[in-house]
């Protein structure tokens, strides 16, 4: 079993429709492989759970990277093991946070927001030490 989580932007603006088709398609193919999990679009991010056999979700996970509706696809958490399933019933729940009370899911939208800022500010600090400072730790070590 593995499980992976990961937050990141809409290419463009969606409507709910766009948003619904993106699920029917999910759970159409996610019935047939054994795969669960969630997936909640809020104003202009997505955050999903998926989670099944190994290399489903391995194959699965890099197709959606490349998917041209999203962009900034930003990698939260991966778990393998033995580990049980967080939505053992839903083939891909979709929680569209804009069809809800808006009082409701305003927490909910400010922490996905607050997610997703860090998350790539993560990314480009891991970016720039890859640039910079292993280089420099690489030059260093050439020279002993
Ligand atoms: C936000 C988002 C979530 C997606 N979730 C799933 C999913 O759970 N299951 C699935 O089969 N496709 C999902 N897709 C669609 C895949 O990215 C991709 O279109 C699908 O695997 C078919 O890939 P292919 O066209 O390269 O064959 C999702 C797409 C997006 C934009």
């Amino acid at each position: 079993m593995k499980r992976i989580r990961y937050i990141s932007s809409f290419a463009k603006p969606m409507t709910q429709a766009d948003i619904q088709n993106i699920a029917e398609q999910a759970q159409q193919y996610n019935k047939e492989h054994g795969i669960t999990g969630m997936l909640v679009a809020s104003g202009t991010l997505f955050f999903q759970i998926i989670e099944g056999p190994e290399g489903t979700i391995d194959s699965l996970y890099s197709n959606i990277e490349r998917d041209p509706r999203h962009t900034n696809v930003l990698l939260l958490s991966s778990e393998s093991g033995d580990i049980d399933r967080i939505c053992p019933d839903w083939s891909m729940h979709k929680i569209d946070l804009s069809l809800m009370e808006q009082e409701k899911v305003a927490p909910i939208k400010v922490l996905l927001q607050m997610v997703f800022t860090q998350s790539q500010l993560v990314e480009n600090a891991i970016n720039a030490l890859e640039r910079y400072a292993w280089g420099e730790f690489i030059s260093i070590d050439a020279t002993e």
